[in-house]
Protein backbone atom coordinates (compact mmCIF):
# COMPACT_ATOMS: atom_id res chain seq x y z
CA UNK A 1 0.00 0.00 0.00
CA UNK A 2 0.84 3.91 -0.86
CA UNK A 3 2.69 5.62 1.99
CA UNK A 4 -0.06 8.26 1.16
CA UNK A 5 -3.30 6.10 1.13
CA UNK A 6 -6.14 7.43 -1.12
CA UNK A 7 -8.89 8.26 0.93
CA UNK A 8 -13.26 7.79 0.34
CA UNK A 9 -15.59 9.23 3.12
CA UNK A 10 -19.21 7.99 2.74
CA UNK A 11 -21.76 9.91 3.80
CA UNK A 12 -20.90 13.72 3.17
CA UNK A 13 -22.97 15.42 6.00
CA UNK A 14 -21.81 17.69 8.75
CA UNK A 15 -18.90 14.97 9.33
CA UNK A 16 -18.33 13.48 6.23
CA UNK A 17 -18.03 16.52 4.36
CA UNK A 18 -15.86 18.52 6.81
CA UNK A 19 -13.51 15.00 7.14
CA UNK A 20 -13.35 14.71 2.83
CA UNK A 21 -12.76 18.53 2.65
CA UNK A 22 -9.85 18.53 5.20
CA UNK A 23 -7.85 15.51 4.22
CA UNK A 24 -8.07 17.07 0.96
CA UNK A 25 -6.83 20.07 2.07
CA UNK A 26 -3.89 18.06 4.12
CA UNK A 27 -2.61 16.60 0.98
CA UNK A 28 -4.88 13.48 0.74
CA UNK A 29 -6.44 12.26 -2.59
CA UNK A 30 -9.94 11.83 -1.42
CA UNK A 31 -13.59 10.88 -3.17
CA UNK A 32 -16.61 11.67 -1.30
CA UNK A 33 -19.05 9.68 -1.62
CA UNK A 34 -22.54 9.73 -0.84
CA UNK A 35 -26.42 7.96 -1.84
CA UNK A 36 -28.23 12.00 -2.19
CA UNK A 37 -27.05 13.03 -5.83
CA UNK A 38 -28.23 16.32 -5.31
CA UNK A 39 -25.65 16.75 -1.97
CA UNK A 40 -22.79 15.12 -4.42
CA UNK A 41 -23.45 17.44 -7.48
CA UNK A 42 -23.36 20.86 -4.87
CA UNK A 43 -20.02 19.25 -3.32
CA UNK A 44 -18.78 18.89 -6.83
CA UNK A 45 -19.59 22.11 -7.74
CA UNK A 46 -17.81 23.97 -4.97
CA UNK A 47 -21.03 24.47 -2.57
CA UNK A 48 -20.76 23.08 1.22
CA UNK A 49 -24.60 21.98 1.57
CA UNK A 50 -24.70 23.08 5.50
CA UNK A 51 -23.12 26.31 6.85
CA UNK A 52 -20.01 25.72 8.61
CA UNK A 53 -17.28 28.88 9.49
CA UNK A 54 -14.31 28.52 7.12
CA UNK A 55 -15.51 25.05 5.26
CA UNK A 56 -16.32 26.86 1.90
CA UNK A 57 -13.37 28.63 1.74
CA UNK A 58 -11.69 25.00 2.26
CA UNK A 59 -13.82 23.34 -0.32
CA UNK A 60 -12.99 25.87 -2.93
CA UNK A 61 -8.67 24.84 -2.03
CA UNK A 62 -9.30 21.18 -1.90
CA UNK A 63 -11.36 21.62 -5.51
CA UNK A 64 -8.83 23.07 -6.87
CA UNK A 65 -5.64 21.53 -6.26
CA UNK A 66 -7.49 18.59 -7.77
CA UNK A 67 -7.56 16.38 -5.02
CA UNK A 68 -11.17 16.05 -4.14
CA UNK A 69 -13.97 14.75 -5.68
CA UNK A 70 -17.50 13.15 -5.06
CA UNK A 71 -19.41 10.70 -6.47
CA UNK A 72 -22.33 8.49 -5.48
CA UNK A 73 -20.62 4.99 -7.13
CA UNK A 74 -19.82 2.86 -4.75
CA UNK A 75 -18.39 0.26 -7.27
CA UNK A 76 -15.15 3.81 -8.19
CA UNK A 77 -15.61 4.39 -4.66
CA UNK A 78 -14.16 0.75 -3.63
CA UNK A 79 -11.54 0.93 -6.39
CA UNK A 80 -10.14 3.93 -6.05
CA UNK A 81 -9.53 4.19 -2.22
CA UNK A 82 -7.25 2.54 -0.20
CA UNK A 83 -8.77 3.29 3.14
CA UNK A 84 -12.68 3.87 3.60
CA UNK A 85 -14.35 6.19 6.19
CA UNK A 86 -17.55 6.13 7.16
CA UNK A 87 -19.43 8.71 8.12
CA UNK A 88 -22.63 8.13 7.91
CA UNK A 89 -25.42 9.91 10.27
CA UNK A 90 -26.95 7.41 13.45
CA UNK A 91 -29.98 9.32 14.21
CA UNK A 92 -32.45 8.05 16.81
CA UNK A 93 -35.23 5.65 15.57
CA UNK A 94 -38.25 6.87 15.38
CA UNK A 95 -39.82 4.80 18.06
CA UNK A 96 -37.55 3.83 20.19
CA UNK A 97 -34.48 5.34 21.85
CA UNK A 98 -32.03 3.01 20.03
CA UNK A 99 -29.74 4.50 17.22
CA UNK A 100 -31.25 3.67 13.99
CA UNK A 101 -28.31 2.06 12.53
CA UNK A 102 -29.50 1.65 8.94
CA UNK A 103 -27.54 3.88 7.23
CA UNK A 104 -24.32 2.41 8.48
CA UNK A 105 -25.34 -0.59 7.53
CA UNK A 106 -26.02 0.05 3.99
CA UNK A 107 -23.02 1.69 3.35
CA UNK A 108 -21.04 -1.54 4.54
CA UNK A 109 -22.83 -3.35 2.12
CA UNK A 110 -22.97 -0.91 -0.75
CA UNK A 111 -19.07 -0.91 -0.86
CA UNK A 112 -18.50 -4.66 0.25
CA UNK A 113 -19.36 -6.53 -2.88
CA UNK A 114 -16.94 -4.62 -4.72
CA UNK A 115 -13.83 -4.47 -2.17
CA UNK A 116 -11.49 -6.92 -3.89
CA UNK A 117 -8.26 -6.26 -2.77
CA UNK A 118 -6.71 -5.28 0.69
CA UNK A 119 -8.37 -2.67 2.43
CA UNK A 120 -9.06 -0.99 5.54
CA UNK A 121 -12.72 0.41 6.42
CA UNK A 122 -13.04 2.53 9.07
CA UNK A 123 -16.17 3.65 11.06
CA UNK A 124 -16.23 7.12 11.96
CA UNK A 125 -20.24 7.59 13.16
CA UNK A 126 -21.55 6.75 16.87
CA UNK A 127 -22.54 3.60 17.06
CA UNK A 128 -23.89 0.88 19.80
CA UNK A 129 -20.64 -0.73 21.42
CA UNK A 130 -20.57 -4.18 19.09
CA UNK A 131 -21.44 -2.60 16.30
CA UNK A 132 -17.92 -3.01 15.01
CA UNK A 133 -17.53 -6.36 15.46
CA UNK A 134 -20.62 -7.24 13.77
CA UNK A 135 -19.71 -5.00 11.04
CA UNK A 136 -16.27 -6.51 10.85
CA UNK A 137 -17.93 -9.81 10.43
CA UNK A 138 -20.11 -8.64 7.55
CA UNK A 139 -17.28 -7.20 5.70
CA UNK A 140 -15.50 -10.47 5.62
CA UNK A 141 -18.52 -12.19 4.74
CA UNK A 142 -19.58 -10.17 1.70
CA UNK A 143 -16.47 -8.89 0.28
CA UNK A 144 -14.82 -10.79 -2.66
CA UNK A 145 -11.44 -10.27 -0.70
CA UNK A 146 -12.40 -11.77 2.48
CA UNK A 147 -10.06 -11.78 5.27
CA UNK A 148 -8.24 -9.04 2.78
CA UNK A 149 -10.49 -6.45 4.42
CA UNK A 150 -10.66 -4.92 7.85
CA UNK A 151 -12.47 -2.78 9.67
CA UNK A 152 -11.25 0.06 12.30
CA UNK A 153 -12.76 2.27 14.09
CA UNK A 154 -12.17 5.94 14.66
CA UNK A 155 -14.75 7.85 16.50
CA UNK A 156 -15.30 11.72 15.74
CA UNK A 157 -15.36 14.22 18.64
CA UNK A 158 -15.44 17.27 16.62
CA UNK A 159 -17.68 19.86 17.18
CA UNK A 160 -20.20 21.76 14.55
CA UNK A 161 -19.05 25.42 14.17
CA UNK A 162 -15.30 24.38 14.98
CA UNK A 163 -15.17 21.39 13.22
CA UNK A 164 -12.35 22.54 10.47
CA UNK A 165 -10.09 23.41 13.55
CA UNK A 166 -11.67 20.13 15.44
CA UNK A 167 -10.68 17.77 11.91
CA UNK A 168 -7.21 19.73 11.30
CA UNK A 169 -6.35 19.66 14.92
CA UNK A 170 -8.00 17.01 17.40
CA UNK A 171 -7.94 17.54 20.91
CA UNK A 172 -6.91 13.34 20.10
CA UNK A 173 -7.54 10.67 17.66
CA UNK A 174 -8.49 6.85 18.89
CA UNK A 175 -7.92 4.25 17.08
CA UNK A 176 -9.45 1.19 17.52
CA UNK A 177 -7.88 -1.80 15.79
CA UNK A 178 -8.00 -5.67 15.79
CA UNK A 179 -4.18 -5.99 13.82
CA UNK A 180 -0.91 -3.75 13.60
CA UNK A 181 -1.71 -3.80 9.93
CA UNK A 182 -4.95 -1.56 10.78
CA UNK A 183 -2.77 0.73 13.18
CA UNK A 184 -0.23 1.30 9.96
CA UNK A 185 -2.83 2.43 7.59
CA UNK A 186 -4.02 4.66 9.97
CA UNK A 187 -1.30 6.59 10.93
CA UNK A 188 -0.62 6.57 7.14
CA UNK A 189 -3.80 8.13 6.71
CA UNK A 190 -3.66 10.87 9.56
CA UNK A 191 -0.12 11.49 9.12
CA UNK A 192 -0.12 15.49 8.84
CA UNK A 193 -2.48 15.40 11.82
CA UNK A 194 0.14 13.46 13.67
CA UNK A 195 2.74 15.23 13.02
CA UNK A 196 1.59 18.17 15.47
CA UNK A 197 2.27 15.95 18.26
CA UNK A 198 -1.81 15.02 18.41
CA UNK A 199 -2.40 12.11 20.98
CA UNK A 200 -2.89 8.82 19.39
CA UNK A 201 -5.30 6.30 22.31
CA UNK A 202 -4.36 2.95 19.85
CA UNK A 203 -7.24 -0.06 21.78
CA UNK A 204 -9.56 -2.56 20.79
CA UNK A 205 -12.81 -2.19 18.48
CA UNK A 206 -15.71 -2.16 21.77
CA UNK A 207 -13.27 0.79 23.24
CA UNK A 208 -13.19 2.78 20.32
CA UNK A 209 -16.73 2.63 19.93
CA UNK A 210 -17.18 3.61 23.68
CA UNK A 211 -14.78 6.26 24.10
CA UNK A 212 -16.93 8.16 22.29
CA UNK A 213 -20.47 7.68 23.47
CA UNK A 214 -18.43 8.10 26.93
CA UNK A 215 -17.32 11.72 26.14
CA UNK A 216 -20.86 12.68 24.97
CA UNK A 217 -22.68 11.26 28.25
CA UNK A 218 -19.84 13.21 30.53
CA UNK A 219 -20.61 16.46 28.41
CA UNK A 220 -24.65 16.10 28.76
CA UNK A 221 -23.98 14.96 32.35
CA UNK A 222 -22.00 18.48 33.07
CA UNK A 223 -24.63 20.42 31.12
CA UNK A 224 -27.75 18.86 33.31
CA UNK A 225 -25.15 18.80 36.80
CA UNK A 226 -25.35 22.97 36.13
CA UNK A 227 -28.69 22.96 35.38
CA UNK A 228 -29.88 20.67 38.06
CA UNK A 229 -28.31 23.41 40.04
CA UNK A 230 -30.15 26.06 38.26
CA UNK A 231 -33.32 24.37 39.31
CA UNK A 232 -32.17 24.64 43.08
CA UNK A 233 -31.01 27.96 42.93
CA UNK A 234 -34.31 29.02 41.67
CA UNK A 235 -36.45 27.34 45.01
CA UNK A 236 -34.17 29.45 46.99
CA UNK A 237 -33.19 32.54 45.20
CA UNK A 238 -29.65 31.95 44.64
CA UNK A 239 -27.71 32.58 41.69
CA UNK A 240 -26.43 29.87 39.23
CA UNK A 241 -24.53 31.88 36.71
CA UNK A 242 -22.08 32.76 39.66
CA UNK A 243 -22.16 29.40 41.45
CA UNK A 244 -21.08 28.25 38.20
CA UNK A 245 -18.65 31.00 38.03
CA UNK A 246 -17.49 30.32 41.67
CA UNK A 247 -17.41 26.71 40.89
CA UNK A 248 -14.97 26.87 37.45
CA UNK A 249 -12.02 28.14 39.25
CA UNK A 250 -11.60 24.80 40.64
CA UNK A 251 -9.77 23.44 38.28
CA UNK A 252 -10.92 19.87 38.88
CA UNK A 253 -14.09 21.06 38.33
CA UNK A 254 -13.21 23.32 35.37
CA UNK A 255 -16.00 26.34 33.68
CA UNK A 256 -16.89 24.24 30.34
CA UNK A 257 -19.80 22.52 29.16
CA UNK A 258 -20.69 24.62 32.72
CA UNK A 259 -23.21 27.16 31.53
CA UNK A 260 -26.43 26.95 32.76
CA UNK A 261 -29.37 27.82 30.75
CA UNK A 262 -31.57 26.25 28.00
CA UNK A 263 -29.53 22.89 27.98
CA UNK A 264 -28.20 20.61 25.21
CA UNK A 265 -29.50 20.16 22.09
CA UNK A 266 -28.43 18.86 18.69
CA UNK A 267 -27.93 15.83 16.84
CA UNK A 268 -26.03 14.14 18.75
CA UNK A 269 -26.18 14.85 22.59
CA UNK A 270 -29.46 14.03 22.85
CA UNK A 271 -29.79 11.20 20.62
CA UNK A 272 -26.36 9.88 22.13
CA UNK A 273 -26.70 9.26 26.08
CA UNK A 274 -29.79 7.64 24.72
CA UNK A 275 -29.26 5.22 22.56
CA UNK A 276 -26.22 4.79 25.21
CA UNK A 277 -28.76 3.86 28.06
CA UNK A 278 -30.30 1.56 25.54
CA UNK A 279 -27.83 -0.07 24.63
CA UNK A 280 -26.71 -0.69 28.34
CA UNK A 281 -29.86 -2.21 28.89
CA UNK A 282 -29.20 -4.67 26.14
CA UNK A 283 -26.20 -5.45 27.59
CA UNK A 284 -27.54 -6.16 31.23
CA UNK A 285 -25.53 -2.97 32.36
CA UNK A 286 -28.20 -0.69 32.41
CA UNK A 287 -28.57 0.24 35.91
CA UNK A 288 -24.65 1.55 35.32
CA UNK A 289 -26.08 4.41 32.47
CA UNK A 290 -29.28 4.45 34.30
CA UNK A 291 -28.56 8.57 35.37
CA UNK A 292 -28.55 9.22 31.69
CA UNK A 293 -32.30 8.97 31.87
CA UNK A 294 -32.29 11.61 34.52
CA UNK A 295 -30.07 13.77 32.59
CA UNK A 296 -32.33 13.50 29.67
CA UNK A 297 -34.98 14.67 32.10
CA UNK A 298 -33.30 17.46 33.47
CA UNK A 299 -32.34 18.71 29.57
CA UNK A 300 -35.65 18.29 28.87
CA UNK A 301 -37.01 20.45 32.19
CA UNK A 302 -35.21 23.52 31.19
CA UNK A 303 -37.18 23.84 28.03
CA UNK A 304 -40.63 23.67 30.01
CA UNK A 305 -39.15 25.78 32.24
CA UNK A 306 -38.22 28.66 29.82
CA UNK A 307 -41.46 28.19 28.57
CA UNK A 308 -43.14 28.83 31.80
CA UNK A 309 -40.94 32.38 32.23
CA UNK A 310 -42.53 33.51 29.21
CA UNK A 311 -45.82 32.41 30.22
CA UNK A 312 -45.27 34.29 33.77
CA UNK A 313 -44.10 37.68 32.17
CA UNK A 314 -47.14 36.92 30.14
CA UNK A 315 -49.27 37.74 33.49
CA UNK A 316 -49.84 33.78 33.47
CA UNK A 317 -51.70 33.54 29.50
CA UNK A 318 -49.70 33.84 26.39
CA UNK A 319 -52.74 33.20 24.36
CA UNK A 320 -52.70 36.34 21.53
CA UNK A 321 -49.65 37.41 23.05
CA UNK A 322 -46.60 38.33 20.69
CA UNK A 323 -43.54 36.53 21.13
CA UNK A 324 -40.11 37.22 19.53
CA UNK A 325 -37.99 34.16 19.71
CA UNK A 326 -34.23 35.02 19.08
CA UNK A 327 -32.71 32.20 17.90
CA UNK A 328 -33.13 28.56 16.15
CA UNK A 329 -30.39 26.79 15.77
CA UNK A 330 -29.36 24.04 18.25
CA UNK A 331 -26.24 26.39 19.01
CA UNK A 332 -24.83 29.91 17.87
CA UNK A 333 -22.65 29.30 14.64
CA UNK A 334 -24.54 26.52 13.08
CA UNK A 335 -27.97 26.00 11.06
CA UNK A 336 -28.65 23.10 12.51
CA UNK A 337 -31.67 22.31 14.10
CA UNK A 338 -31.84 19.24 15.17
CA UNK A 339 -33.30 18.72 18.73
CA UNK A 340 -32.85 22.81 19.24
CA UNK A 341 -33.85 23.81 22.30
CA UNK A 342 -35.18 27.05 20.73
CA UNK A 343 -37.63 25.78 18.20
CA UNK A 344 -38.84 23.27 21.11
CA UNK A 345 -39.59 26.15 22.71
CA UNK A 346 -40.77 28.60 19.81
CA UNK A 347 -43.87 26.15 18.87
CA UNK A 348 -44.67 24.96 22.23
CA UNK A 349 -45.43 28.74 22.98
CA UNK A 350 -47.23 28.85 19.15
CA UNK A 351 -49.15 25.67 20.83
CA UNK A 352 -49.80 27.54 23.37
CA UNK A 353 -51.84 29.99 20.98
CA UNK A 354 -48.82 32.75 21.71
CA UNK A 355 -48.20 34.38 17.86
CA UNK A 356 -44.73 33.95 17.59
CA UNK A 357 -42.08 35.19 15.63
CA UNK A 358 -38.80 33.58 15.38
CA UNK A 359 -35.16 35.43 14.01
CA UNK A 360 -31.87 32.87 13.61
CA UNK A 361 -28.78 34.66 11.80
CA UNK A 362 -28.28 31.37 10.11
CA UNK A 363 -31.51 28.53 10.66
CA UNK A 364 -34.14 30.34 9.21
CA UNK A 365 -34.64 28.50 6.24
CA UNK A 366 -34.46 24.79 7.69
CA UNK A 367 -36.64 25.87 10.63
CA UNK A 368 -39.16 27.18 8.03
CA UNK A 369 -39.61 23.91 6.42
CA UNK A 370 -40.21 22.19 9.74
CA UNK A 371 -41.83 24.62 11.35
CA UNK A 372 -44.20 26.09 9.10
CA UNK A 373 -46.81 27.51 11.48
CA UNK A 374 -44.32 29.87 13.35
CA UNK A 375 -43.54 33.33 12.17
CA UNK A 376 -40.18 34.45 10.74
CA UNK A 377 -38.30 37.71 10.83
CA UNK A 378 -35.15 38.49 8.96
CA UNK A 379 -33.37 40.68 11.85
CA UNK A 380 -33.56 40.67 15.77
CA UNK A 381 -35.34 43.55 15.50
CA UNK A 382 -38.02 42.57 12.85
CA UNK A 383 -38.89 39.72 15.26
CA UNK A 384 -39.43 41.98 18.18
CA UNK A 385 -41.73 44.77 16.84
CA UNK A 386 -44.72 44.93 19.08
CA UNK A 387 -43.35 41.98 20.95
CA UNK A 388 -45.31 41.40 24.81
CA UNK A 389 -42.03 38.93 25.45
CA UNK A 390 -38.56 39.01 23.90
CA UNK A 391 -36.88 35.67 24.50
CA UNK A 392 -33.61 34.53 23.70
CA UNK A 393 -32.95 30.79 22.94
CA UNK A 394 -29.70 30.91 21.04
CA UNK A 395 -26.85 33.06 22.39
CA UNK A 396 -25.27 34.86 18.86
CA UNK A 397 -23.24 37.02 19.10
CA UNK A 398 -25.25 39.32 17.41
CA UNK A 399 -27.65 39.16 20.10
CA UNK A 400 -25.38 40.03 22.97
CA UNK A 401 -24.83 43.18 20.51
CA UNK A 402 -28.01 44.70 20.80
CA UNK A 403 -28.71 47.39 22.08
CA UNK A 404 -31.26 47.25 24.74
CA UNK A 405 -32.61 50.79 24.32
CA UNK A 406 -33.20 50.40 20.27
CA UNK A 407 -34.62 46.96 21.27
CA UNK A 408 -36.85 48.68 23.93
CA UNK A 409 -38.22 51.24 21.46
CA UNK A 410 -39.77 48.46 19.15
CA UNK A 411 -41.59 46.12 21.54
CA UNK A 412 -44.94 46.50 22.91
CA UNK A 413 -43.76 45.52 26.22
CA UNK A 414 -40.12 45.86 27.71
CA UNK A 415 -39.87 42.14 29.03
CA UNK A 416 -36.97 39.77 28.37
CA UNK A 417 -36.40 35.88 29.19
CA UNK A 418 -32.39 35.21 28.59
CA UNK A 419 -32.43 31.22 28.21
CA UNK A 420 -29.00 31.32 27.53
CA UNK A 421 -27.56 33.98 30.63
CA UNK A 422 -26.05 35.56 26.97
CA UNK A 423 -26.91 39.20 28.48
CA UNK A 424 -26.08 41.19 31.32
CA UNK A 425 -29.20 41.79 33.44
CA UNK A 426 -27.99 45.20 34.59
CA UNK A 427 -27.63 46.70 30.96
CA UNK A 428 -31.09 45.50 30.37
CA UNK A 429 -32.64 47.06 33.74
CA UNK A 430 -31.17 49.86 32.93
CA UNK A 431 -32.93 50.43 29.84
CA UNK A 432 -36.55 49.88 31.49
CA UNK A 433 -36.81 45.69 31.07
CA UNK A 434 -37.79 42.83 33.57
CA UNK A 435 -35.17 40.64 32.96
CA UNK A 436 -35.67 36.72 33.61
CA UNK A 437 -33.24 34.01 33.19
CA UNK A 438 -33.39 30.15 34.41
CA UNK A 439 -31.68 30.20 37.82
CA UNK A 440 -31.33 34.04 38.42
CA UNK A 441 -33.41 36.48 40.66
CA UNK A 442 -35.81 38.53 38.12
CA UNK A 443 -34.11 42.17 37.60
CA UNK A 444 -37.00 44.69 37.12
CA UNK A 445 -36.48 47.72 34.84
CA UNK A 446 -34.85 50.52 36.92
CA UNK A 447 -36.27 53.48 34.29
CA UNK A 448 -40.10 53.19 32.69
CA UNK A 449 -39.80 52.09 28.91
C1 LIG B 1 -21.04 17.50 20.55
C2 LIG B 1 -19.67 17.21 21.18
O1 LIG B 1 -19.18 18.40 21.81
C3 LIG B 1 -18.70 16.73 20.12
O2 LIG B 1 -17.46 16.39 20.71
C4 LIG B 1 -19.30 15.52 19.41
O3 LIG B 1 -18.46 15.09 18.37
C5 LIG B 1 -20.68 15.84 18.85
O4 LIG B 1 -21.51 16.34 19.89
P1 LIG B 1 -22.05 19.50 19.05
O5 LIG B 1 -23.31 18.71 18.99
O6 LIG B 1 -21.51 20.15 17.82
O7 LIG B 1 -20.85 18.57 19.61
O8 LIG B 1 -22.31 20.65 20.12
P2 LIG B 1 -21.69 21.16 21.50
O9 LIG B 1 -20.85 22.34 21.29
O10 LIG B 1 -21.13 20.04 22.27
O11 LIG B 1 -23.04 21.65 22.23
C6 LIG B 1 -24.10 20.75 22.49
C7 LIG B 1 -25.25 21.44 23.15
O12 LIG B 1 -24.96 21.73 24.50
C8 LIG B 1 -25.68 22.76 22.52
O13 LIG B 1 -27.10 22.78 22.44
C9 LIG B 1 -25.19 23.80 23.49
O14 LIG B 1 -25.97 24.96 23.46
C10 LIG B 1 -25.31 23.07 24.81
N1 LIG B 1 -24.39 23.53 25.86
C11 LIG B 1 -23.04 23.41 25.71
C12 LIG B 1 -24.90 24.05 27.05
O15 LIG B 1 -26.12 24.16 27.23
N2 LIG B 1 -24.04 24.43 28.03
C13 LIG B 1 -22.70 24.33 27.91
O16 LIG B 1 -21.99 24.68 28.86
C14 LIG B 1 -22.18 23.80 26.70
Amino acid sequence: MTARPRLTVIGTGYLGATHAICMAVMGFEVLGVDVDASKIEKLNTGEVPFFEPGLPELLAKACESGRLRFTTDFREAAAFGDVHFICVGTPQQADSEAADLRYVDAAVTSLAPHLDRRTLVVGKSTVPVGTAARLAALLRASAPAGDQVELAWNPEFLREGFAVDDTMKPDRLVFGVTSEWAEEQLRAAFQPVLAQDVPVKVTDLQTAELVKVAANSFLATKISYINAMAEVCEATGADVHDLAEALAYDERIGGKFLRPGLGFGGGCLPKDIRAFAYRAEELGVGQAVGFLREIDGINRRRRARTVDLVVELCDGDVAGKRVAALGAAFKPNSDDIRDAPALDVAATLHRMGAEVTVFDPAALDNARRVHPELGYATSALGAARDADVVVLLTEWNEFREISPSAMAAVVRRTKIVDGRHALVPAHWAAAGWDYRALGRPSVHGSVPA
